[in-house]
């Protein structure tokens, strides 16, 4: 008899052998002079996630920290590409940009991660698979109405008008985080500002030298 897909994934996994690697995250850090973490921004479409991971993607380019952004969007055109927005489909994208994050947190490198991400289960599992202090949950808490005025990409008319289902904030949930390391009031705030109150709490975090100059 076959056996089954599980059967199968069980047999393979006692044929796989981790390897470690012969550099560090430690040893990268070291020569760096910063830490690698996971900035995790969640939101609504519409809420500023992707400009406001790029604005603070610039701000520690240009001071010489490594970092990247992964943007939702973009995601979805290549490695998620067969993922829809279904519940399953939408924990399946987390599951693997989580599992993404955690081999750039391994890099030495800062990754910003910029998913709707409306499920606080989903969101909490990517943050079990890392230490405590690498996961800096950002929520971009703009309100519906601000994110529905703004509507960049006109989804949200779609959505309204029944053409686009299972949209976030009007036909699917967005489950708020009930305590995010950061904040961010994006609807309201000026991006600078928002950008500074980021940088700042990296400092606070000891994730960027207190010498950070801010270019
Ligand atoms: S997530 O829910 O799985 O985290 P993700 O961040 O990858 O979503 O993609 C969200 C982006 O896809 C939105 O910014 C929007 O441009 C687009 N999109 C298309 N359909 C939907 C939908 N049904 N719900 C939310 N976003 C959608």
């Amino acid at each position: 008899m076959c056996p089954t897909p599980s059967e199968n994934r069980i047999e393979k996994d006692k044929n796989l052998t981790w390897h470690q690697a012969s550099i560090n995250r430690e040893d990268i850090t070291r020569q760096r002079g910063h830490k690698s973490a996971i900035l995790w921004f969640t939101g609504l479409s519409g809420s500023g996630k992707s400009t406001l991971a790029n604005a603070v993607n610039s701000k520690l380019f240009k001071n010489g920290i490594s970092s990247y952004v992964l943007d939702g969007d973009n995601i979805r055109h290549g490695l998620c590409k067969d993922l829809g927005f279904s519940d399953e489909d939408r924990a399946e994208n987390i599951r693997r940009i989580g599992e993404v994050a955690k081999l750039f947190l391994d890099s030495g490198v800062i990754i910003l991660t910029a998913f709707v991400s409306p499920f606080r289960s989903d969101r909490d599992r990517a943050r079990k698979l890392v230490k405590t202090e690498d996961f800096i949950e950002i929520h971009c808490a703009a309100d519906l109405q601000q994110c529905e005025a703004r509507d960049p990409k006109g989804l949200y008319a779609k959505a309204r008008a029944g053409e686009i289902k299972e949209f976030t904030g009007i036909s699917s949930p967005y489950e708020e985080p009930i305590s995010p390391e950061i904040k961010v009031e994006t609807g309201i705030q000026k991006l600078d500002d928002c950008v500074e109150g980021v940088i700042q709490k990296l400092i606070e975090l000891h994730v960027i030298p207190e010498g950070f100059d801010q270019k």
